[in-house]
């Protein structure tokens, strides 16, 4: 069995705020990513999935796997302003916790249209927000 882990990045930009907090709740909780015109990341982004070596001495068809990477999220995140541009984050808060749990969600949803047997399954999305900020979601912990 092997654990197979791409690397992907997208740039993105976000504001830390919720609509259901008060300003100052939101400055105090949020700080500077509360700043009312955002700021930008380039995040790092890395699947891993796990499976058996196939016919091919392959455990993850990486193709397969970039194609639904960029489909899912690439395109969707990539140059975009998650507050305004992604749909889940209208009441979310695009923190980088709730940016894994999106993404591995949307990974989740069309994983079998793009691996159809068995193997690979994936197993967790990492996202660097910085160099020192890394959060890490297992997708059999997550609907
Ligand atoms: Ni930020």
């Amino acid at each position: 069995m092997f654990r197979v882990t791409r690397r992907y990045e997208f740039p993105a930009s976000h504001r830390l705020h919720s609509a259901q907090l008060s300003d100052e709740r939101n400055r105090q909780l949020y700080g500077k990513c509360n700043n009312p015109y955002g700021h930008g990341h380039n995040y790092v982004l890395e699947v891993s999935a796990r499976g058996p070596l196939d016919a091919s001495g392959r455990a993850v068809d990486t193709a397969r796997l970039d194609d639904l990477v960029r489909q899912q999220v690439l395109g969707p995140f990539g140059h975009r302003n998650l507050n305004e541009d992604v749909k889940s984050f209208a009441r979310v808060v695009p923190t980088s916790e709730n940016l894994a749990v999106e993404i591995c969600r949307r990974l989740k949803e069309n994983w079998a249209a793009a691996f159809p047997g068995a193997w690979p399954r994936l197993e967790t999305v990492r996202i660097a927000e910085t160099a020192r900020n890394i959060f890490e979601v297992k997708a059999n912990e997550i609907r």
